[in-house]
């Protein structure tokens, strides 16, 4: 396990911590490595019912690091892997997730969030996807799942626009259960993962697959968009916006 990521089971719950905060969380390929086992794991341990990820104060997650993107980029665009180990492991989850959203949730920040089953955002919290302007894509089967969450619409100007939605824009696009302040995010979130922990188990994961649906759908659009990501990762919009960002005036 990496430090920037810790994990802590707490009776039946498991606790993944992505903790970065000087970069606000930005995920590095020991980071999806860390997030995905953490979650795998969890499906292999009985007494483990319910998994919480959680970020820091005043930042979930500021998505991919962009840095690694560049590395990538220059390697012919071919993302390397762990970012989609962990892709591949939140739809294939055998154990409920639930999640506690302070401050920025940005690229695959919000994205995961699709495949939870509770989100619990403090008032703070900011959901953007600035795939199009960043010169690539949307990823995490987010172009499938958000449009049938939340509507064309919605989702165009989410994943498309870039335009961001507060706590209450993203309840009410469907993907949030509830908004609390900052403080309490984090015992409102683990207070929801106790209820569920404290269900029959074989209910909820039984309820989980016929509300999902089997997750292939959804992996085949995740290496479909990965596909097409990884060219868009080698476009010269996506290296002007990658340098735009490293260079920016603080
Ligand atoms: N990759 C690499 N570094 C990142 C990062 C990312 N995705 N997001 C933030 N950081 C770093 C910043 O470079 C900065 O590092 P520094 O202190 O060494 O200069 C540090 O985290 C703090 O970020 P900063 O931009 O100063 O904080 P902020 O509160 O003003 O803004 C964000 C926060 C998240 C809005 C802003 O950092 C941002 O837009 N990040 C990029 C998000 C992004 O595009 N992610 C990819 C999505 S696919």
């Amino acid at each position: 396990m990496s430090d920037l990521v810790i994990v802590t089971d707490d009776g039946p719950v498991r606790t993944v911590r992505m903790n970065r905060p000087d970069k606000k969380n930005a995920l590095t390929g020991a980071m999806y490595q860390a997030i995905a086992a953490a979650i795998e794991d969890a499906g292999e341990i009985a007494a483990i019912k319910c998994v919480l990820i959680a970020g820091s104060t005043g930042a979930f997650c500021a998505g991919n690091d962009i840095n690694e993107f560049v590395k990538a980029a220059a390697g012919g665009g071919s993302l390397d892997r762990p970012s989609m180990r962990l892709l591949h492991a939140l739809p294939r989850s055998k154990k409920p997730l639930v999640a506690a959203v302070q401050g920025v949730a940005v690229g695959i920040g919000t994205t995961m969030l699709l495949h939870c089953d509770y989100v619990v955002a403090a008032t703070d919290a900011k959901f953007s996807t600035p795939f199009i302007s960043l010169g690539i894509l949307p990823e995490a089967a987010s172009s499938l799942i958000a449009p049938r969450l939340m509507g064309y619409a919605r989702a165009f100007s989410l994943l498309v626009m870039g335009r961001s939605l507060d706590a209450i824009e993203a309840r009410a696009a469907g993907f949030v259960n509830t908004v609390v302040a900052p403080a309490d995010v984090e015992a409102e979130a683990m207070k929801a993962a106790l209820q569920i922990a404290a269900l029959p188990a074989e209910g909820v994961a039984i309820a989980r697959r016929l509300m999902r649906g089997e997750p292939d759908e959804i992996i085949a659009r995740i290496d479909e968009e990965a596909e097409l990501f990884k060219k868009r990762l080698a476009s010269p919009e996506a290296h002007a916006a990658f340098a735009a960002f490293l260079n920016r005036k603080r």
